[in-house]
C-alpha cells in the first residue's frame, strides 16, 4: 500500500491531503486517478485527524461495497461529525447498517413504488418542454441554471409536497445540507453554520407539512411515507424528518449533475452524439456511460465492521475507507479503452461490466429509477429540440465538491 507523501500534509491548501483532489485538478481529475490506480490498488491518506485507504481499482471496490465486513460506522473524527449531531441532513438509512437499515429501507420501499414514480412521467416531460422552451428563447443559457437543476428541484419538492413558492427557499436548504455530504474539515466555517441553520429550518417547515399531511392525505410521496405500515410498524416523525432530507440530499444535486455531465460529454464527443441522434434508443446506455465515465458520485465512505482484507491487504475493525468508484470505473482490467466515452458501451447482447454509479449492494441508490426516467426525458427532448446545440465555455467551472462532481455552469448556445 502506498501512503500520502508528507507534502501532501491536510490542511485548507491541500484539501484531502492529496493531489488527486486537487482543485486544479477538478475540472479533469482522472489522470490523476489513473496515476493512483496503476501505483498501487489501495492508498493510505490522512482524513481529517485520521489515517484513511482510498481503494482505487474495480475489484477492491466492489468488496467494500458489497461484502458485509464493510459498512457504516462512527469514526470519531473532524472528518465527518456524528450522526447524532445536527448534521444537515446526514442522518438516515443511508449511514446505518442492517438491521435498522433493512427496516427503514423496507418501510420507504412500500411507499417510493415504480407506480409512484411512473405517475411523475407526465409531468417530467411537460416541465422539461417549458425550460426548453424559455432556453431557446434565450438562445445562450448556462445548461445547469435553465434546465438541469430546476428539473431535479420540481420533482423532489413534488414528491415531498413543498409548493411552488417554497421552492426558492427550499433550493437554498438543498444547497446547504448537499454541501454537508463532504468531510467536515473541508467546509469553510460559514458552510458548517449554514448547514447547521437551514437543517434547523428545513425540520420546521416539515414538522409543519408532516402534520397537515397527517390530518389530510394527498397523492405525494410525503401523505405515502406518513401512512405507509409494514405488520404494525410505521415511520416515527424523527425518521421522517430524517427521509425528507436524505430524499433531498441523495436526489437532487446528483439528478442536476447526471443530466449536465451527460450534456457535456455529448458535446464533446460530437462522433458519439451523432450516433445518439441516429438512434435515439441509444439513451438508456448514454445515461449509464455517464454514470460510468464521469459519475455525479465520485466516493463513498466505509467502516471495517470486523477485521478482514481487501485486495491482500488486511483491515481491523474501525478502520475507514474511501470507495473510490470514480476511479474504479476506468480501470482497464474491467472496461476496454476506459477513457473512451462510448455511448453503445451499455447497448446490445454484450454489456459491458456493471458500473458503480448508483452504488451496489443493500445500499444501492433507490432512486436510481426515477433519476434514469427524469434524465432520459430531459436528454431526448434537449438533443431533438436543439439540434446546433454547442459548447459555449470549455471546460466548464466545477464547485468546490469532493464528493459529488458538481458543476458550477455549463454555457451553452442553442436554437431551435
Ligand atoms: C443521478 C442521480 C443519482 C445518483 C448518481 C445516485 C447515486 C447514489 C449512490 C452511489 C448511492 C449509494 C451510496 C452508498 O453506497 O453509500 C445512493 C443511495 C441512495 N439514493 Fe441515490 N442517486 C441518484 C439519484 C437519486 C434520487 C433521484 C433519489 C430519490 C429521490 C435517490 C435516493 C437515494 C437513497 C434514498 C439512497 C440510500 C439507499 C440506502 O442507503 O439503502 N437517489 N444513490
Amino acid at each position: 500500500m502506498s501512503s500520502a507523501s508528507t507534502s501532501d500534509a491536510p490542511g485548507a491548501a491541500a484539501p484531502l491531503a492529496f493531489g488527486a483532489f486537487d482543485p486544479a485538478r477538478r475540472a479533469d481529475p482522472y489522470p490523476s486517478y489513473r496515476a493512483l490506480r496503476e501505483a498501487d490498488p489501495l492508498y493510505r491518506i490522512p482524513l481529517g485527524d485520521l489515517q484513511a485507504t482510498l481503494v482505487t481499482r474495480y475489484d477492491g471496490c466492489v468488496t467494500a461495497l458489497s461484502e458485509t465486513a464493510w459498512g457504516r460506522g462512527e469514526v470519531g473524527s473532524n472528518a465527518w461529525r456524528p450522526a447524532d449531531a445536527l448534521d444537515g441532513g446526514l442522518r438516515s438509512f443511508l449511514r446505518m447498517n442492517p438491521p435498522g437499515h433493512t427496516r427503514l429501507r423496507g418501510l420507504v420501499s412500500k411507499a417510493f413504488t415504480p407506480r409512484v414514480i411512473a405517475a411523475l412521467e407526465p409531468r417530467i416531460t411537460s416541465w422539461v418542454n417549458s425550460l426548453i422552451d424559455t432556453a431557446l428563447e434565450a438562445g445562450d443559457v448556462d445548461l445547469i441554471d435553465a434546465f438541469a437543476r430546476p428539473l431535479p428541484l420540481r420533482i423532489i419538492c413534488e414528491l415531498l409536497g413543498v409548493p411552488a413558492q417554497d421552492e426558492k427557499t427550499f433550493r437554498g436548504w438543498a444547497n446547504d445540507l448537499t454541501r454537508g455530504l463532504d468531510p467536515d474539515y473541508l467546509l469553510t466555517p460559514d458552510e458548517l453554520a449554514r448547514r447547521v441553520t437551514s437543517s434547523r429550518d428545513f425540520d420546521a417547515y416539515f414538522r409543519e407539512l408532516i402534520a397537515q399531511r397527517r390530518a389530510r392525505p394527498t397523492e405525494d410521496l410525503l401523505s405515502r411515507l406518513v401512512a405507509v405500515q409494514d405488520h404494525g410498524d410505521v415511520l416515527s416523525e424523527t425518521e421522517l424528518l430524517e427521509l425528507c432530507a436524505l430524499l433531498l440530499v441523495a436526489g437532487y444535486e446528483t439528478t442536476v449533475n447526471l443530466i449536465g455531465n451527460a450534456v457535456l460529454a455529448l458535446l464533446r464527443n460530437p462522433d458519439q452524439l451523432a450516433l445518439l441522434r441516429a438512434d435515439p434508443g441509444l439513451m438508456p446506455s448514454v445515461i449509464d456511460e455517464t454514470l460510468r465515465y464521469d459519475s455525479p458520485i465520485q466516493l463513498v465512505g466505509r467502516v471495517a465492521l470486523r477485521d478482514t482484507e481487501i485486495a491482500g491487504h488486511a483491515f481491523a475493525q474501525g478502520e475507514v475507507i474511501i470507495v473510490l468508484f470514480a476511479s474504479a470505473q476506468r480501470d482497464p482490467s474491467v472496461f476496454a479503452d476506459p477513457d473512451r466515452f462510448d455511448v453503445t458501451r451499455y447497448a446490445g447482447t454484450t454489456p459491458a461490466p456493471r458500473h458503480l454509479g448508483f452504488g451496489l449492494g443493500i445500499h444501492y441508490c433507490l432512486g436510481a429509477p426515477l433519476a434514469r426516467l427524469e434524465a432520459e426525458i430531459a436528454m431526448r427532448a434537449l438533443i431533438r429540440r436543439a439540434p446546433d446545440l454547442a459548447l459555449a465555455m470549455d471546460p466548464p467551472p466545477y464547485r468546490p465538491h469532493l464528493t459529488i462532481r458538481s458543476l458550477a455552469a455549463l454555457p451553452v448556445r442553442l436554437s431551435s
